[in-house]
């Protein structure tokens, strides 16, 4: 199977369209060695004609354009979007459904409690009703070792395991303080003729059991690398949150993303989702060599993948 990163960044992109953080003035004036990145998602498929979109992000045109591969041309309107999948309902993973309103119904598969907030906080379904409207597939919420696989018509030969995971629910959400599982999801992507797996995690605020399984399991890993520090957004000034209040391991540290990486063997090891204030952004910079020390990659927009 293949997978193509099309967005690599968190929220905003980058750069942000409103920061002059050191890492945004950087790339914008050339004066660090930094890529420009869209907002999370990526593309999945066995045959190379038929995708599973995992995640909507608000820079899918901008992704589809650069993806000739999401393209093709057999009918007069088309789309190599066989479905949607979506990992939470975080507002860079879904509003990126509004911009595929002029195509046919979409199969949409994500968990209840996504339904809900898409129903309520953010009703972009109802509004979707009005345009190509949705069919929606519940993704189960497995926890611990419960594993329920999900078969996407259209996209053959790839096994689909959702597990919940502890990240948060959007700041708009009901459930963002009171927690629900299936929130947040990380997936199992399995290529059923070569039994490689992908774990995609993208919001990843700890490490439960069942998780670490998972990722032990798999051959490689795309997993959260929102921010470099816990207190990264407080010390540059941005925000008061921690990056446990966002739901997002970090990578230093204690019990940080590189520690619970150093501990698995095997898999390819790469970082996704990365917000524009962290320094790994910089392929020059200290914080990217350690990461390279310990084997561990950033993802980049166009970064493609075959299990
Ligand atoms: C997050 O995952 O916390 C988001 O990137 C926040 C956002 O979309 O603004
Ligand atoms: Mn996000
Ligand atoms: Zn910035």
């Amino acid at each position: 199977m293949k997978i193509i990163v099309l967005g690599s960044a968190a929220g905003g992109g980058f750069p942000q369209w409103n920061c002059n953080c050191r890492n945004c003035n950087g790339q914008r004036n050339g004066t660090i060695n930094a890529t420009a990145r869209t907002q999370s998602s990526i593309a999945v498929s066995s045959n190379g004609t038929d995708w599973a979109l995992i995640n909507a992000s608000p820079d899918i045109l901008t992704q589809i354009r650069n993806t000739p591969a999401l393209q093709p041309n057999r009918n007069k309107r088309d789309t190599g979007i066989a479905a949607v999948v979506l990992m939470d309902a975080q507002i860079d993973h879904v509003t990126g459904l509004l911009m595929l309103r002029e195509g046919k119904q979409l199969p949409l598969y994500c968990t209840p409690a996504v339904w809900d907030d898409l129903t309520t906080g953010l009703p972009l379904m109802h509004v979707l009703s009005h345009y190509c409207g949705v069919q929606w597939h519940p993704l189960p919420t497995n926890q611990f070792d419960q594993h329920t696989a999900v078969h996407i018509p259209g996209i053959e030969g790839i096994r689909f395991t959702p597990l919940a995971l502890k990240s948060k629910a959007p700041p708009y959400s009901p459930h963002r303080e009171q927690p629900q599982a299936g929130d947040n999801l990380g997936l199992i992507i399995e290529d059923i003729a070569t039994g490689k797996k992908l774990f995609y995690a993208p919001g990843l605020g700890q490490i439960e059991p069942h998780i670490d399984a998972a990722m032990q399991a798999a051959d490689c890993l795309l997993v959260d690398g929102t921010l470099w520090t816990e207190d990264e957004m407080i010390t540059l000034g941005f925000s008061k949150k921690k990056s446990a209040d966002m739901g997002h391991l970090p990578q230093s540290g204690n019990g940080g993303m590189i520690e619970v990486l150093d501990a698995i063997d095997g898999p390819r090891k790469i970082l996704i989702h990365i917000n524009n204030t962290n320094p790994i952004l910089d392929a020059d910079s200290h914080e990217r060599a350690v990461l390279t020390q310990h084997g561990i990659e950033v993802a980049f927009d166009g970064m493609e993948i075959t299990l």
